[in-house]
């Protein structure tokens, strides 16, 4: 059983003579700067974050010259729960999250205290931009018997209604846990990931109808055809692409489960379907290796066909020097929603340090949710 898609415009058409790439998507992508100018604006942006006392945390899909600041100025690059967590327990006063939106309100709502600053606050997400929270809530009414699990790509106000907050990287433990131990769970927004999720977990599962735009496109017909053309090469797959997509992979995981998956196998090419961003991270940690964008619709599909998250893509150079100098793009979070919106999130991270420190998983969600 699944709630109605809600429509969101991302169409653009594509100017005549030109290829589909994130340019033309609605979200404003920044042009990119001469290499004369990429190196100024770098060393600038290392002095602000010295002055500003201030710490960056990348997510994998961002441009590459934002990947390597945060990694050579000691902040990180990593998926979206490890970026929480080091934003939590990071000391500098001010975090720089470039990823997109719901990243820095987890960051802003675990560290309230913290001033958060984005490259560019209009930088969002299908998953949250397509489960409003008055619907998603109308949803959770007319199922209280079942515990609300959302994925992280949701807003505040959508986690504040929430018994469990999951990002891709632990969605399949807490899931299993809560079924172990007989609850029902209303699950949303992203449809492959709560399919992918029913699936391995057998749960009684209701979903909420969203998707990646992103991953939504990736196509199995043609990733066949690739893998063909590539027998000996593994697949990597993140689990917001559809569930014939899945069905063809090696590995299943977030973006650090694959990037961790691409180290351990003993294989030499690759075929990834996630955002193009996740190859420069892959890459520059396996020299030796070969990776393979898995197909799309491809160029001349659509303007979502290019692999690459159009609001990832808002994160530039100019844009976070600018939310440096003068504090634009700083995320409010209402402190009340805030401090309701913790709550699942403060599950997640206990629920993952505790299965890291070896405790049984049914005794980190016993008494939490609707059973
Ligand atoms: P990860 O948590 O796997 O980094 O995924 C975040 C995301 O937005 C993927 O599209
Ligand atoms: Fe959202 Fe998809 Fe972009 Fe990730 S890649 S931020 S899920 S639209």
């Amino acid at each position: 059983m699944s709630s109605p898609v809600i429509d969101i415009d991302y169409e653009q058409p594509a100017p005549q003579g030109s290829v589909c790439d994130t340019r033309h998507a609605w979200a404003r992508v920044p042009a990119e700067p001469s290499p004369h100018e990429r190196i100024a604006l770098k060393e600038h942006i290392r002095r602000l974050l010295r002055e500003r006392n201030a710490v960056m945390v990348s997510h994998f899909y961002v441009h590459p010259d934002l990947q390597d600041l945060a990694e050579e100025t000691g902040g990180i690059v990593s998926d979206s729960l490890e970026m929480a967590r080091f934003g939590r327990d990071h000391a500098a006063q001010t975090l720089v999250v470039s990823g997109v939106r719901f990243m820095g309100e987890t960051s802003k709502i675990l560290s309230p205290e913290k001033r958060v600053l984005m490259p560019d606050l209009d930088a969002n997400c299908s998953l949250d931009l397509g489960c409003p929270v008055d619907e998603f809530s109308a949803f959770c009414d007319q199922h209280p018997e079942r515990t609300v699990v959302v994925y992280a790509n949701t807003s505040a106000a959508v986690k504040a209604r929430a018994d469990w907050l999951v990002t891709s990287s632990c969605a399949l433990d807490v899931v299993s846990a809560l079924h172990a131990a007989g609850q029902k769970i209303l699950w949303g927004p992203d449809r492959h990931l709560g399919d992918y999720i029913q699936r391995q977990t057998g749960a009684d599962m209701v979903s909420w109808n969203g998707a990646c735009i992103v991953h939504d496109e990736f196509k199995a017909l043609e990733l066949e055809l690739l893998m063909k053309e590539h027998p000996k090469a593994k697949v990597l797959v993140h689990p917001e692409s559809p569930s014939d997509v899945i069905a063809l992979a090696d590995a299943v995981g977030s973006t650090s489960a694959i990037l961790n998956a691409a180290q351990r196998m003993d294989a030499s090419e690759f075929i990834v379907a996630t955002d193009t961003g996740m190859l420069h991270k892959l890459r520059t940690l396996n020299p030796g290796k070969t990776f393979i964008e898995a197909p799309t619709a491809g160029n001349g599909g659509t303007c979502k066909s290019c692999a690459h998250c159009p609001w990832m893509a808002m994160n530039g150079l100019v844009e976070l020097a600018n939310a440096l100098e003068t504090g634009a793009g700083e995320i409010h979070v209402d402190p009340k929603l805030g401090l309701r919106a913790r709550v699942p999130i403060d599950r997640m991270l206990a629920f993952t340090a505790g299965l890291k420190n070896g405790q049984a998983p049914g005794s980190l969600v016993t008494g939490i949710g609707a059973a």
